[in-house]
């Protein structure tokens, strides 16, 4: 539950000094009032030139900007990249997890088969995960166009041919973050087998230190070939359309669900019967191995969702105005309208998929959570800003993705710093004025998505840890499959 990355940022406090008489008081009294009546001058000054007046250009492409920095996606393999002769060895997987890690993980194993000289075989999705969805891959992505895409790879192919189903066959269980040596070491297993079947696929392939053609293999994995089945595709483009006629949008990815907040164990402004059902939820997941939080300190230390409300306060303080248009990417929002509506009565213009589509629309897929969320995936990856309220699998590949693509805005709320803000409001310190949007503004500045090399493993992380703590490829394949215009 510690999240590595989370910067902090502290105002700073004011010391008291204790002078001995009483003209000192009078003396010191006044000085600080001088000193505060210049302070709140200077602010002022500078709150006028951070936001320009509302319409002005300046102020539009502070909001909705992004230039694209001169980079362009770069996934060319290099000139000794070959097609692979065809291989009568078989990698078969099985994909774990919510839709993201499925399809980070697909991509992976793309690459890994790559490693292997094996032919892929289009990879089983998981149905027993906590989505409890029964799509198959054709459900979701479409196939033909994943096998076309990748054919100057590897080659796929959509099931393990019949005569190799009594092959000898080996399981495994592949240990995570591996390296390229590893899986080339597993290819011994061909040598007795002719199959071999990978159970999970999360995390599998290391995201730093591999031969730059499997990292753009990665790229062309999942930016290119994975595309979404038509009618999600379809769907999606519509939604966006819809979007877009009325000016530029924000994309949402509002964490505001049960699930996360019972893992989390973040329950401020909940009334008690909420808190204790999120504390037995918890308590009942075998998974979730951390049972006993302090939501206190869970918020404090910038681990928590940011709740709609502090959403609100968030986009107003940024400069969005309240005529902006907002498309909530999410599950179910935990209390429903109870805790929406302090953020519907700043952004009336709030819309989910459920307002934006006609329920004819969206019935073939309402039962499946891996199809409503790759609607979601489309319209946050098209949005003009998009705002992640917490980390997890889809903020990272939605980030990653928008980065590829000419890193359009992404605005990674500082939920360590903005905590501490949103309670010195509560607190009566602070107004949600000019001057909390400088300093919210200030505290943003270089939390937009521009270009930079992906993180390496957190100072003082050791052993296994060093790999968990990268910022995964996905999040950021810069600068592998990132380039300047006139480089390749
Ligand atoms: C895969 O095949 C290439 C040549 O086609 C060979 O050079 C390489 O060693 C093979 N790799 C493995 C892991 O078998
Ligand atoms: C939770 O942490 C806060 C801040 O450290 C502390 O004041 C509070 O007493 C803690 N609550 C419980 C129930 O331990």
């Amino acid at each position: 539950m510690v999240n590595p990355r989370s910067s902090s940022h502290r105002l700073p406090r004011s010391r008291f000094l204790f002078p001995s008489s009483i003209s000192g008081y009078v003396l010191i009294l006044l000085a600080f009032a001088s000193i505060v009546f210049l302070f709140s001058h200077r602010q002022i000054a500078e709150v006028d030139r951070s936001l320009p007046s509302e319409d002005s250009a300046a102020l539009q492409e502070q909001l909705w900007g992004s230039s694209g920095y001169g980079y362009r996606p770069c996934v060319k393999p290099t000139r000794k990249y070959g097609v692979p002769p065809k291989s009568n060895h078989y990698l078969t997987v099985k994909s774990n997890g919510g839709l993201n890690q499925m399809r980070t993980g697909i991509s992976d194993m793309v690459a890994v088969a790559r490693l292997m000289n094996a032919t892929l075989v289009i990879p089983q999705l998981d149905k027993r995960s906590f989505w409890q969805d029964t799509s198959t891959f054709s459900d979701i992505f479409d196939e033909s166009h994943f096998i076309k895409a990748l054919e100057g790879d590897l080659h796929i192919v959509r099931e393990l041919p019949k005569e190799m189903e009594l092959a000898p066959r080996a399981r495994k269980h592949v240990t995570s973050w591996s390296g390229a040596s590893y899986y080339e070491e597993m290819s011994r297993l061909w040598k007795d087998n002719q199959v071999i079947h990978v159970p999970k696929s999360d995390s599998r392939l290391a995201n730093n230190d591999l031969p730059i053609d499997i990292q753009r293999l990665r790229c062309r994995a999942m930016y290119h070939a994975l595309r979404f089945s038509n009618p999600i595709e379809s769907l999606g483009k519509k939604l966006v359309d819809r979007l877009k006629e009325h000016g530029p949008y924000i994309a949402l990815h509002l964490r505001y669900e049960k699930d996360m907040l019972a893992f989390t164990g973040c329950t401020l402004g909940l009334n008690d019967m909420e808190s204790e059902e999120l504390r037995i939820m918890r308590e009942n997941t075998n998974h979730w191995k951390v049972k006993d939080i302090n939501s206190t300190e869970q918020r404090m230390g910038g681990f928590c969702p940011l709740t709609p409300k502090e959403v609100g306060i968030f986009l107003n303080a940024m400069g969005y105005s309240s005529s902006t248009w907002i498309y909530i990417a999410a599950g179910e929002i935990y209390g429903g309208e109870t805790y929406l509506s302090n953020l519907r009565s700043r952004f009336p213009n709030l819309v989910f998929k459920e307002t934006l589509a006609t329920r004819e629309e969206l019935k073939d897929f309402a039962n499946h959570a891996s199809q409503t969320a790759a609607i979601d995936y489309i319209i946050s990856v098209e949005s003009d800003v998009f705002v992640p309220s917490y980390t997890g699998n889809m903020a990272r590949a939605v980030e990653g993705h928008r980065r590829f693509l000419g890193h359009r805005k992404t605005i990674n709320p500082d939920r360590k710093g903005l905590v501490e803000l949103f309670d010195m409001i509560d607190r009566g310190e602070l107004e949600e004025d000019a001057k909390l949007s400088s300093l919210v503004t200030e505290m943003h500045k270089y939390r937009q998505g521009a270009p930079r090399k992906r993180y390496g493993p957190l100072p003082g992380s050791k052993g296994r840890d060093r790999f968990r703590t990268e910022e995964s490829f996905y999040e950021n394949p810069f600068p592998e499959c990132i380039c300047l215009a006139n480089k390749h």
